[in-house]
């Protein structure tokens, strides 16, 4: 069995009248410490898959196994466990709490799980080991995103999701996000899925799933990935 396995997930939204499938019998593996890129066109039901994967959303049918457990029957506490503890989330346009210092940020996550690791240590680790007293308001957009990816990767999480984490900022900045999240996965030996419009940075991952109309149409492996800052697009 695979770390994670999504079995036949359909996902319905139903809005009045008219039902959404959003997700139509989608399948897909990830090895555990695998680097994912999940690519396809807008609509294609990426966001909805990561959601459910992340405890965020649920699925109308189908199963989600995470490291040996079915998310989709989690209820409760066991559901806010999952989320809190074994999920790290890392958004297009970074989610911090504003009137809170990128530390503050940091310690929200690591004050309530259990096995959180250092904010010192993890904000030094992306970069801002200088900065780590200011403002969200104070930093640059590439740096607002590294605070949220250290209050992701400082809860040590199981599953590193991440819905557009570049789709904010420009060409350099998107680079060096993207190489700090490949390095997140090789060093920390975490599992990181990245959902991205840009097919050319697939290179990066050990694997690539395709997404279009609600499943995940292909799936590639990639024996060799190429480290990001050799990507050019
Ligand atoms: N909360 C929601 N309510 C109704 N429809 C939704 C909701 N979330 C997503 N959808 C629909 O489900 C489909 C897939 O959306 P989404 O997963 O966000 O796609 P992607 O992330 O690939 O752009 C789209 O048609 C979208 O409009
Ligand atoms: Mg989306």
């Amino acid at each position: 069995m695979s770390y994670i396995e999504f079995e036949n997930v359909n996902k319905q939204y139903k809005m009045g009248e008219i039902t959404i499938d959003a997700l139509s019998k989608t399948n897909f593996q990830i090895e555990k410490g695998e680097l994912v890129v999940i690519v396809g066109p807008s609509g294609a039901g990426k966001t909805t898959a990561l959601n459910i994967l992340g405890g965020m959303d649920t699925a109308t049918s189908g199963k989600v196994i995470v490291d040996g457990k079915d998310v989709t029957t989690l209820k409760g506490k066991e559901l806010i466990k999952y989320r809190r503890e074994d999920i790290g989330f890392v958004f297009q346009f970074y989610n911090l709490v504003q009137n809170l210092t990128a530390k503050e940020n940091v310690e929200l996550a690591t004050q309530i799980c259990k096995d959180s690791l250092d904010p010192d240590k993890v904000l030094e680790k992306v970069g801002l080991k200088d900065r780590k007293n200011n403002f969200p308001s104070q930093l640059s957009g590439g740096e607002q995103q590294r605070v949220a990816i250290a209050r992701a990767i400082a809860k040590n999480p199981k599953l590193l999701l991440c819905d557009e984490p570049t789709g904010a900022l420009d060409y350099k900045t998107g680079k060096q996000i993207l190489k700090l999240l490949q390095n997140t996965c090789r060093k920390g030996n975490i599992t990181v899925l990245i959902i991205t419009h840009n097919t050319a940075i697939a290179p990066m991952a050990d694997k690539i799933i395709y997404f279009k109309n609600g499943k995940a149409e292909k799936i590639e492996i990639n024996q060799n990935p190429t480290p990001v800052e050799e990507i050019e697009w």
